[in-house]
């Protein structure tokens, strides 16, 4: 069964320049907490937009999907565990399942000791299944599981899945594993490449904890109505 909760919106910021981000985070003022920083912004302006966000109070989530050999790995998530400012580190952090157990372990430790050298939190580390991109395969709801399954087993606080899979792994991995949601599309709005995609009713009603919302928010005329509409939705459903 679902978990009954009221999830969090995460916003995308995926932008090109740290000026644009810091425009939409203008905008969006108190209505979001926590922004999604992903390899397009962080490729383009790198750390300076993570210590941007913590500054302005924000919630961070560094969405870089690392996946290289398990040492690579471990090194990266050291160095995103260390982008901090004022004692506030990133909160969260995804890799990819499909690096393997031993992948995740060892990120899962370096993420640990990290940041009790530095005395921030740990991040969430949550692992990526099966990009919602994917389309709907026979087999997927088995996949998504089976890597649900690699990433608890491996220490990680939990996954990135869609819609379609959250329920399932909700009832399997229980109420303390983390599921983040993308692919989410208000009422007549543009599927782009999402191929698995869910309303925000159907997000919340699958009991997923983070919703992350991009292109129908940051490519919308007005972001801070279509914030304001996807929030009233999520705090009625
Ligand atoms: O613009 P849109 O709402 O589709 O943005 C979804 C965001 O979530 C993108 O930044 C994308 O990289 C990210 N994401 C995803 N599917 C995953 C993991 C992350 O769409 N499985």
């Amino acid at each position: 069964m679902a978990k009954k909760h009221t999830p969090q919106l995460i916003v995308a910021l995926d932008v090109d320049t740290l000026e644009e981000a810091q425009a939409l985070v203008g905008r969006l003022k108190e209505d979001v907490g926590i922004y999604k920083v992903g390899s397009q912004l962080f490729t383009a302006c790198g750390p300076a937009v993570v210590r941007y966000l913590l500054k302005a109070g924000k919630k961070v989530f560094l969405d870089l999907k690392f996946h290289d050999i398990p040492n690579t790995v471990a090194q990266a998530v050291s160095a995103a565990v260390r982008l901090e400012e004022g004692g506030r580190g990133i909160f969260m952090c995804t890799l990819h399942v499909s690096g393997g157990g031993e992948m995740l372990r060892q990120a899962v430790m370096a993420a640990t000791k990290t940041a009790q050298n530095i005395g921030v939190m740990k991040p969430l580390l949550v692992g990526i299944t099966v990009l919602t991109s994917e389309g709907k395969r026979d087999n997927i709801l088995q996949l998504v599981l089976e890597k649900a399954r690699l990433a608890k087993e491996s220490g990680l606080n939990g996954v990135v899945a869609s819609c379609q899979e959250a329920a399932a792994i909700r009832d399997k991995f229980g109420d303390d594993f983390v599921i983040v949601t993308p692919g989410i599309r208000p009422e007549g709005s543009q599927a782009e490449d999402q191929k698995r995609a869910a309303t925000p009713q159907e997000a919340v009603a699958s009991g997923s904890d983070f919703l992350v919302v991009g292109r129908p928010i940051i490519k919308a005329d007005n972001p801070s109505d279509v914030t304001k509409r996807i929030l009233s939705i999520i705090n009625q459903t």
